[in-house]
């Protein structure tokens, strides 16, 4: 159903977006059919688009814009979260689809792409106004960006923008190098380092959960918390990306970037004022205070796993090495735990769990807060089981599905006597704001079309997150691993059981 009437709400829907073209390079690519291009949908059906707007999109396999569009149409419908896809909006969106073919190290390529900025300009009123989006494979990054500043195409008669997708390199080193590539062609304001976490609504709503109330804040330090445990679980495997994902593995795919980010969010400053630069820069004061682990401590605090073929249920579920594209050797970890340390005084000596992995028992995305126990139990001794009658106060931020938060804590069992257990005061998205929430890509679509570079990353919080996992992935690089090491289905190896258990923590079933 579409929302009652969006239009109506300034608050939600008050960004709109000036006239431009957007190019986006890696068109025809999964992130452009999964997320760009329902997100763009999206966003016009809601007005937000000006008429003044072009995209165009590029990829090596010939199409026509026809063509274009018609494959456009098929993804959008099909890919579409939770919105409706109707006919007449596509129809009108797609008048605003172009396509140029051609190879990012082909110097004709970006005359081409030249001519039909120009053409979109006289014939959209785009105004000259450009955003480049590179989600093409990684390696093309800066071949793009160099054949842009070789045709000029950096500079125009409006404004020039580029938001570069994740991966930002595969290590601190080449995170570094293709930033000096792309500060070669363009200024640092004009760089949009996407990292879609940061643009969803829970983690964002992490800010405001923090900064926008009086009563959290004073708890929030190691006085008061014993640790932060963030899990990002997906039930998926690889997905037919088998090939990508051999190279990457959990730990540069989903911890380096997503999880630091969320982390950062949680344990951050506040900054004095909610614009870019000042958030940006609290958010990386953060992620250089994330203590490197020495080389020696990496087994210590660092687990590396793999999935192995499941029977469960009768249904078969292949190994990560039975993948499509996946050597049968692969040493890559496809579910990663570490402890973090934060070496500052808000956070001295508070273990941040952070673990992600696929083929998990579910797709959950969540942060626990767990407090310090009360100091002294008054109504111990009663003969209750410890473990239900003082738990300590949890608090949970669901980041998805179930968007929510919620606080666990004690209350009296009703009856005679004084017997507690945990209850828990719950919040949730769905049935608070009886309202659809905009996809990650559709806030970051809107905000680099916008040139708010808030929930964007900058290169100084992209190298320091590369630092705080560069010791792990040196250590990994050398290590022949016995995988696989656990079952498809299931939470992970029992090593990171035993890292929380060293500790005297564990990890919470979300
Ligand atoms: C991407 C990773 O960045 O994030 C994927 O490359 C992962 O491997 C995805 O599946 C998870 O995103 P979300 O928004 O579904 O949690």
């Amino acid at each position: 159903m579409p929302d009652a009437n969006p239009f109506l709400d300034p608050l939600r829907f008050g960004r709109r977006v000036s006239p431009c073209s957007l190019v986006i390079f890696g068109a025809n690519g999964d992130l452009a059919k999964r997320k760009l291009l329902p997100a763009l949908y999206r966003i016009h059906y809601e007005g937000r688009l000006p008429p003044s707007f072009a995209v165009i999109g590029n990829s090596r396999t010939e199409m026509t814009d026809a063509q274009f569009r018609e494959k456009m149409r098929e993804s959008v419908s099909r890919f579409l979260e939770d919105s409706p896809f109707e006919a007449g909006v596509w129809d009108s969106f797609a008048q605003n689809l172009f396509y140029v073919a051609g190879d990012l190290a082909d110097p004709g390529f970006y005359a081409r792409l030249a001519a039909k900025l120009e053409a979109v300009e006289v014939s959209h009123r785009t105004a000259g106004n450009v955003l480049f989006y590179l989600s093409t494979q990684p390696s093309y990054y800066a071949v793009a960006v160099h054949g842009l500043g070789v045709a000029g195409l950096h500079r125009g008669d409006g404004w020039r923008r580029l938001v570069v997708e994740k991966p930002f390199g595969h290590d601190l080193g080449s995170a570094r190098e293709l930033d000096r590539k792309i500060h070669d062609v363009f200024p640092e304001p004009e760089i949009y380092r996407i990292d879609h976490y940061l643009g969803k609504e829970t983690v964002q709503n992490i800010l405001a959960f923090r900064f926008g109330n009086g009563i959290f804040e004073p708890l929030w330090n190691r006085r008061y918390i014993t640790y932060v445990q963030i899990t990002a679980a997906e039930s998926i495997g690889v997905e037919g990306r088998g090939a990508y994902y051999q190279e990457a593995g959990t730990l540069r795919d989903m911890i380096q970037n997503h999880l630091l980010q969320v982390m950062a969010t949680v344990g951050m400053e506040p900054s004095n004022v909610f614009q870019a630069d000042a958030v940006r820069d609290e958010r990386a004061k953060f992620l250089r205070s994330i203590r490197a682990l020495k080389p020696g401590e990496v087994d210590r605090y660092a687990v590396a796993g793999q999935y192995g073929p499941s029977r469960a249920g009768g249904a078969e579920t292949p190994g990560f090495r039975q993948e499509t594209g996946v050597d049968p050797e692969a040493q890559t970890d496809t579910f990663a735990a570490v402890t973090f340390f934060v070496d500052n005084w808000r956070w001295a000596g508070v273990p941040f769990y952070v673990r992600s992995g696929k083929r998990m028992p579910k797709r959950v995305t969540d942060v626990a807060i767990q407090f310090n126990s009360a100091p002294h139990s008054l109504f111990a001794g009663n003969g209750e089981d410890e473990r239900l009658s003082a738990r300590p106060n949890l608090l949970i931020m669901r980041i998805q599905p179930e968007e929510g938060i919620s606080l666990r804590f004690m209350s009296k069992y009703p009856g005679s006597g004084m017997r507690l257990r945990p209850v828990s005061m719950d919040f949730s998205y769905g049935s608070s704001f009886g309202t659809r929430t905009p996809t990650a890509y559709e806030t970051l679509l809107v905000d680099a079309l916008s040139g708010d570079a808030t929930l964007y990353t900058r290169q100084d919080m992209v190298e320091a997150s590369w630092r705080a996992v560069q010791p792990i992935l040196e250590v990994w690089e050398n290590r022949r691993f016995d995988f696989p090491n656990y079952t498809a289905g299931t939470w992970g190896p029992k090593e990171a059981d035993d890292m929380l258990a060293r500790q005297g923590h564990f990890w919470r079933v979300p």
